[in-house]
């Protein structure tokens, strides 16, 4: 009697306008009410925890196999603090993780998979509000589509980036310089005890890529729709000042779910767009433009790859860094970061200033003075490094349905071109042949790579930006045009079309391209033509056959039967939308 009536007492008289939710687990005076708060206790919280205040969830990706999230469990006590100092109840809980490094065939297959987990474990638990802590590519996009699904209060926060790569005296960009490292192996101009040297060196604190990969650019998307605070991208993750922005992140949160200020009124088609400008400023990953379209339809915003196209056209990238250009995260912080970028654009009347963001302050409002301390690293319009730095969409008998490139890693030379194809129906065949002295390829050939589409490797691995052959590499080639249905790691670079769609493995028109075919590109035009008759086309549809399903599990079945392209994000179809957070039926 007298704990009931206690409860019921601090619920009536602190009662808030609109119920929240976790007064359905914690505010009754019944049986479930008994047992939502005694086993809560058992954490050692005291009574007055349970008085209705906003209790929120911090979605942890930490795991010793994301070694970039390895130290979300300090960060999440910072947002402990903040949440305990505005009046809050957090409570921190594991999701799966998605650690690039070590998942196969690809952190990409498992990232609807998370986005289901984090929507469930959201709307299942006793939560009003929800900060996401992401940092390694996936977790970013995964987090957010689940939490859009939810459509709770949400604020972003992301890990940071590591320190600068260092190797012998130079600084060394994660993934970017991998690339280059192998090259001059196969050479011979580097030895494998040098880069095992370079191993150590790039990695040398915690924190995600510092490259302007997929992580630095989902964290800039994070900043550029409105779902994280001011700096949000830059601050390295070994930076004190990462620690400060989580304590802020946790007060700020606890603010949001007393102004209701859910996820789909800080994001709407506005703060889309502003973040697809914002990455052709940065010459971001192209794995952007599939993360960004699945939460467009998470949040039933009406997103396009064409959208992509046009809204990239007339932005230069101004931002320096690797793989685009030649610095890192650490020195775009110190440069003035994502704030200084979007002053740029909205000087330049490429940004809707009235966007909102999870401050409550308009984009503008947050950034209208931010402050640029070096030019070189966050350019100014006219030295830019490539006027139209936009995600480029090709379509043609190719790709009905688009293809992308990202023309600040690309070669200008070859945005027209003509070549003779060599086709691999798979990694394994590229490997098999691609240094076989009697392949009969040169600079002018296109590569082309199939069948590792959404469901054809499955999952769409990062292998689009196939190396090239060793003595074309000693011959001084640097770059040469691939097409493939697969993605490429956002720290690759090169004369790359990727994301075919349809895919090949379920008959798009990658499908059918045989060795020796002429194939068209022309980035001016946007065409990427197969040169071959439509009536041999349509002989060699009628003679193709799909190739044997890879899947090994049911998660794998699921995915294999209702992956949607490329050009549609690649999520599930029928996780598509935003089903909200209704609280669910009692569970004694
Ligand atoms: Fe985790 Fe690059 S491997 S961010
Ligand atoms: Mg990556």
């Amino acid at each position: 009697g007298r704990i009931a009536f206690q409860n019921r007492n601090l619920f009536m008289s602190d009662a808030p306008k609109s119920p929240r939710r976790s007064t359905a687990w914690f505010g009754g005076s019944d049986r479930a009410a008994f047992l939502h708060r005694s086993w809560m206790k058992g954490q050692g919280h005291p009574d007055d925890m349970f008085d209705g205040r906003p209790i929120i969830g911090i979605c942890n990706t930490w795991s010793d196999l994301t070694p970039c999230n390895a130290h979300f469990r300090a960060l999440a006590e910072r947002i402990k603090r903040g949440v305990y100092e505005a009046g809050g109840f957090p409570v921190e809980f594991p999701v799966s993780s998605l650690g690039e490094p070590t998942m196969r065939p690809t952190t990409m297959l498992f990232r609807n998979l998370v986005s289901m987990d984090v929507e469930e474990a959201i709307r299942a638990h006793p939560i009003d509000g929800v900060v996401l802590m992401v940092g390694c590519d996936k977790t970013t996009p995964a987090l957010m589509m689940g939490a859009a699904s939810c459509d709770l209060p949400t604020l972003v926060l992301s890990g940071g980036p590591m320190l600068n790569g260092k190797f012998r005296g130079h600084d060394i960009g994660s993934g970017t310089d991998v690339f280059r490292f192998m090259d001059a192996l196969k050479t011979g101009d580097m030895l494998l005890a040098e880069v095992s040297e370079a191993e150590s060196g790039m990695t040398r604190s915690i924190g995600h890529c510092m490259t302007m990969g997929t992580a630095s650019s989902m964290a800039s998307m994070v900043e550029a729709i409105g779902m994280g605070l001011p700096d949000n991208a830059t601050i390295p993750a070994a930076d004190t000042r990462r620690w400060r922005l989580a304590q802020l992140v946790g007060r700020r949160i606890v603010g949001m779910v007393e102004e209701d200020l859910t996820f789909s009124k800080v994001v709407d088609r506005r703060s889309i767009e502003n973040a697809i400008r914002v990455n052709a400023a940065l010459g971001g990953s192209t794995n952007a433009v599939l993360h960004l379209l699945a939460l467009a339809g998470r949040l039933e915003i009406d997103l396009t790859l064409d959208d992509w196209d046009r809204l990239g056209r007339d932005v230069p990238t101004i931002v320096n860094l690797k793989p685009s250009g030649d610095y890192l995260m650490e020195d775009f912080y110190y440069a003035g970061g994502i704030p200084g970028v979007i002053r740029r654009l909205g000087e330049a009347g490429l940004l809707h200033r009235d966007a909102a963001t999870v401050n409550g302050r308009t984009i503008w409002e947050n950034n209208s003075e931010a402050p640029i301390y070096n030019e070189d690293v966050i350019r100014p319009f006219e030295r830019s490094l490539m006027a139209s730095g936009g995600v480029v969409v090709l379509r043609g008998n190719i790709a009905e349905n688009g293809a992308i490139m990202k023309p600040s890693a690309a070669t200008p030379r070859l945005s027209q071109h003509r070549g003779r194809a060599i086709v691999f129906d798979s990694i394994e065949e590229y490997r098999a042949r691609i240094d076989d002295p009697e392949l009969d390829i040169d600079a002018d050939s296109i590569m082309v790579l199939r069948n590792c589409g959404p469901t054809g490797y499955p999952g769409m691995p990062e292998v689009g930006n196939m190396g090239l052959p060793a003595k074309l590499l000693r011959q001084g080639v640097k770059d040469m045009v691939r097409i493939s249905d697969a993605r490429m790691s956002g720290t690759a670079y090169g004369t790359v079309i990727l994301h075919c769609a349809p895919e090949a493995a379920v008959g798009g028109g990658l499908a059918l391209v045989q060795e020796g075919d002429i194939i068209e590109v022309d980035v001016a035009n946007r065409r990427l033509h197969l040169d071959v008759a439509p009536d041999v086309l349509e002989q060699r549809r009628a003679a193709w056959t799909p190739p044997a399903p890879g899947m090994t599990s049911g998660y794998q079945y699921m995915h294999a039967s209702h992956v949607l392209q490329a050009d549609r994000g690649a999520d599930l179809d029928f996780l598509v939308g935003r089903r909200g957070a209704a609280v669910p039926r009692e569970s004694t």
